[in-house]
């Protein structure tokens, strides 16, 4: 099939994690005779610099004539001084408002063979299998009003019953497909947001029945990730607590640079790793590849309708993982595993998905 990807290297680490998701989805394109082109546009910081605005109408233009857009992050601490709005974050905002993707899939799997990076302990992170559901065009990050004055500031948490019917039901149609239970979290002891929320999934449970079905306060979920993350499924939640369950469910695989996401709900899909732009790291060649790579597989199997090239992927992961290899954020916390490691670079990383995508898959 011949696509054309959007496609955005932003800030930071993006372009370096991004260099190596390219050599993997052209290493699938040759595999299988795909034809994948790249259009490529500045986003974030890099386009304030080049263009004056986070997300230039060019960017927006390649965006919408692709079949799907893949970013690698947005920030850069030399704007944080630029008002909400200005800032890098808003040309992912905005591309999210543009594409009209409203459910953010942010999949957790702890890969056995990275029980050990966790900082948790194995018996608790084995077998975690979930996925965060995050409601991403609504709450607090877009109400009105908003603003800050002299000696105050606000934000408005607000979500319609559409806003939240339309997310439950992708968390409770994806369930159908998975364990079939969907935890939805809210702060409904507090806030009439939530309360509108835990209402609404409710009525949406009703119509599928064969889901199992409860709702949790984000403080106690918050908790549970930790205690006993296992017992989870499906979690959808609003925009605020999504991003930051999100980050904390990363450190049960390990690291957060090992989570893909994909946005959808609007025609074109968004894909991008999880992780942000980490200044700290960037251009010294040690970022985790890996969360971009799995972006990549989500890409093939929800935009392209490929699913048997994402499978082939996930499994590369998979082998590579399992054969010791490792960026410097995976390093295992105990020696058990520590002698079986090889560490090794972004590129690296990069190289090896590649090389086992083109063995036989007996290997
Ligand atoms: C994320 C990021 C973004 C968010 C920022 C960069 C705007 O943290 O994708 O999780 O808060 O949604
Ligand atoms: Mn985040």
């Amino acid at each position: 099939m011949k696509a054309r990807i959007g496609w955005l290297p932003g800030d930071g680490v993006g372009p370096e994690v991004l260099r190596e998701a390219r050599r993997v989805l052209e290493v699938i394109a040759s595999e299988q005779n795909h034809e994948f082109e790249f259009a490529e546009a500045d986003i974030g910081g890099v386009a304030i610099e080049r263009h004056g605005e986070p997300l230039p109408k060019a960017t927006q233009d390649i965006c919408l004539s692709s079949d799907a857009v893949f970013l690698g992050a947005v920030g850069d601490p030399k704007y944080d001084h630029l008002p909400p709005g200005k800032k890098c974050e808003n040309g992912l905002l905005d591309l999210r408002k543009l594409l009209g993707n409203y459910a953010n899939l942010r999949p957790v799997t702890v890969f056995e063979a990275l029980v050990d990076s966790s900082p948790l302990r194995r018996d608790s992170v084995r077998g975690v299998d979930l996925i965060i559901v995050r409601e991403l065009l609504g709450g607090i990050y877009f109400g009105s009003p908003r603003g800050i004055e002299e000696t105050q500031a606000f934000n408005t948490e607000i979500y319609t019953r559409d806003e939240v019917r339309r997310i439950a039901r992708v968390a409770f149609k994806l369930a159908r497909h998975r364990r079939r239970r969907v935890t939805s979290v809210d702060k409904a002891n507090v806030l009439e947001s939530s309360v509108l929320w835990r209402e609404t999934c409710g009525e949406v449970a009703k119509q599928f029945p064969d889901v199992a079905f409860q709702s949790m306060y984000v403080d106690n979920c918050a908790m549970q990730l930790i205690a006993k993350p296992a017992q989870f499924d499906v979690i959808v939640t609003n925009n605020m607590f999504g991003d930051i369950l999100s980050d904390e469910a990363s450190m049960l695989a390990g690291s957060l640079g090992l989570l893909p996401s994909a946005s959808i709900g609007g025609k074109i899909g968004l894909y991008e790793p999880v992780h942000g732009s980490a200044p700290d790291i960037a251009g010294k060649g040690i970022a985790n590849p890996l969360g971009a790579i799995s972006s990549a597989a989500m890409l093939l199997e929800h935009s392209l309708e490929l699913p048997r090239e994402a499978t082939k992927l996930e499994r590369a992961i998979l082998k590579v993982l399992s054969r010791g290899y490792r960026t410097p954020d995976l390093k295992s916390r105990t020696s058990r595993e520590k002698s079986k490691e090889r560490i090794v670079s972004t590129k690296e990383m990069g190289e090896l998905v590649c090389d086992y995508i083109r063995m036989p898959d007996a290997t």
